[in-house]
């Protein structure tokens, strides 16, 4: 039985096409909708080409939820799933994860507090995470009783002076350094024994007895993110003994209740671009671009939730809850970022295809060295390939998408390309360097619907700040 690319068995070919991102006719559709007819909708609605612009699936949203929540569902309200808004904290976004059962909103900022807030989460479930907060924001996450993560000796300090002046006891989770190397990107590691995140088991003790004077705080549980994009689940095990562990020092320094591991984020997604089923040849189309992950090596399984969830199940502790806070294994690849080709030119022999996104919309692969597919929205029907880097337009040398990566050849000037996997961090980590506007963001609801998520930005949006 054939499957969609959100994984479902699809009993009925138009079922095939409906949900998620699948070739049909040669040409590449979201939940149903061809992007072709959408690139020609949004320049009826703009008047102009509004390109490049995000388009996200409603579908592959809420069947990324499902797969976490059917995953916790053994342990009944004891499992929570938490959706850390920093991977893309678009509101429509959030809503379609809330509606189809994100529990809690994982935050880093007081923004980010305010964002889960309007987006309904009540105080109780949103979680407050970060390495250097701000007075006002432990003062807004104690005000409407927020979770808060503490970090270090001198976050406590503050956690419980604001909750003596606030009049209110928080509840507060204990942030880990486990020590552990999640091998991942080095600046996608957080756990590292020097890593600047959490409190190290040497100190643990002196920040319980922070926390501990004036009785104002209740400390709940314990919290730790080792990294993002992880593969080995083996690092999740050590978390969860790790946590384990620092739950028992909590309890025997007197918050004998301390029930919750938070196991943080970082599950990597499969790197699974759908293919144009066009060729007639018994061989598969030769991939548009190799994919690696951020160690460089190259993929061949990435853990599933469930997995995850039965290697580290054994190891909880009774009556304890499991929350887990991912980001980018919830949205990555529910996005694409679209994108035309202004040109193609080659300079001592090497071939740049020059496209209309940049580092501005996607900065992981001249960040992190990452590499996203670019596909084709209409591939050529021939099999010829060229290797080319495909460059934006900003004047930095390090403005690539994608470097010597096997495109199918000749893209022609206009031919429109999709940036894979750029639900996560892609919107979320964008910039008007250059003066370039936002790109738009369109959600793809079911078959020809659509909804812009994200305005136009225009040249008065970008000066309007500067006095
Ligand atoms: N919880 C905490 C405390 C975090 O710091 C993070 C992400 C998450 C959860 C969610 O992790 P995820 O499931 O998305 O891996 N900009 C980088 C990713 C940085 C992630 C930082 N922390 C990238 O583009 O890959």
């Amino acid at each position: 039985m054939a499957k969609n690319f959100v994984g479902e068995a699809a009993s009925r070919e138009e079922d095939e096409v409906r949900y998620g991102w699948v070739y049909k006719g040669g040409t590449l559709h979201c939940d149903g909708m061809a992007l072709e007819r959408l690139r020609q909708d949004l320049r009826q609605e703009f008047g102009y080409l509004a390109s490049p612009a995000f388009v996200y699936s409603s579908a592959t949203l809420t069947n990324n939820v499902r797969r976490y929540r059917d995953a916790l569902a053994p342990l009944e309200a004891r499992g929570v799933l938490s959706y850390a808004l920093k991977a893309n904290s678009n509101p429509a976004l959030v809503k379609v994860l809330r509606e189809a059962g994100v529990q809690m909103a994982t935050t880093v900022s007081g923004n980010e507090i305010l964002l889960a807030l309007s987006a309904g989460f009540p105080g109780r479930q949103i979680i407050f995470n970060g390495n250097g907060k701000r007075r006002w924001e432990v003062e807004l996450a104690v005000r409407r009783g927020v979770l808060l993560n503490v970090d270090s000796g001198f976050d406590a300090r503050q956690v419980v002076e604001v909750a003596g002046e606030v009049g209110i006891r928080p509840r507060v989770l204990v942030r880990l350094n486990p020590a552990i190397n999640p091998q991942t990107h080095p600046y996608l590691a957080t756990a590292l024994a020097d890593s600047k995140f959490g409190v190290d088991s040497d100190q643990l003790e002196q920040v319980l007895r922070e926390l501990g004077s004036g009785g104002r705080v209740a400390v709940v549980g314990v919290h730790i993110h080792a990294g993002s994009a992880l593969t080995h689940l083996p690092v999740y095990v050590e978390m969860m003994q790790a946590a384990v562990r620092t739950l028992h020092q909590i309890r025997e320094s007197g918050w004998d209740e301390a029930s919750i591991i938070n196991l943080g984020g970082g599950l990597d997604v499969p790197h699974t671009p759908p293919s144009p089923k066009i060729f007639n040849s018994t061989q598969p189309p030769s991939s548009p671009l190799a994919t690696t992950s951020p160690t460089g090596t190259m993929e061949t399984s990435t853990p599933t939730p469930g997995e995850l969830v039965q290697v580290v199940l054994p190891h909880l502790p009774e009556g304890v809850t499991l929350l887990l806070e991912p980001g980018r294994s919830l949205v990555a690849t529910a996005g694409v970022l679209m994108t035309q080709v202004l040109g193609v030119k080659v300079n001592a022999g090497r071939k740049f295809v020059v496209v209309d996104a940049a580092i501005t919309e996607v900065i992981r692969p001249a960040f992190y060295g990452v590499q996203h597919p670019l596909l084709y929205i209409s591939p050529p029907s021939h099999q010829d390939v060229a290797e080319v880097d495909v460059v934006g337009p900003l004047s930095e040398n390090g403005d690539f998408l994608a470097r010597r990566c096997l495109l199918q050849r000749p893209p022609a000037v206009g031919a429109a390309l999709v940036v894979w996997e750029a639900g996560a961090y892609c919107a979320s980590m964008a910039s008007n360097y250059n003066l370039r506007p936002r790109a738009i963001e369109v959600l793809v609801q079911d078959a020809g619907s659509f909804k812009v998520i994200r305005r136009p930005q225009e040249f008065a949006d970008l000066v309007r700040d500067y006095l």
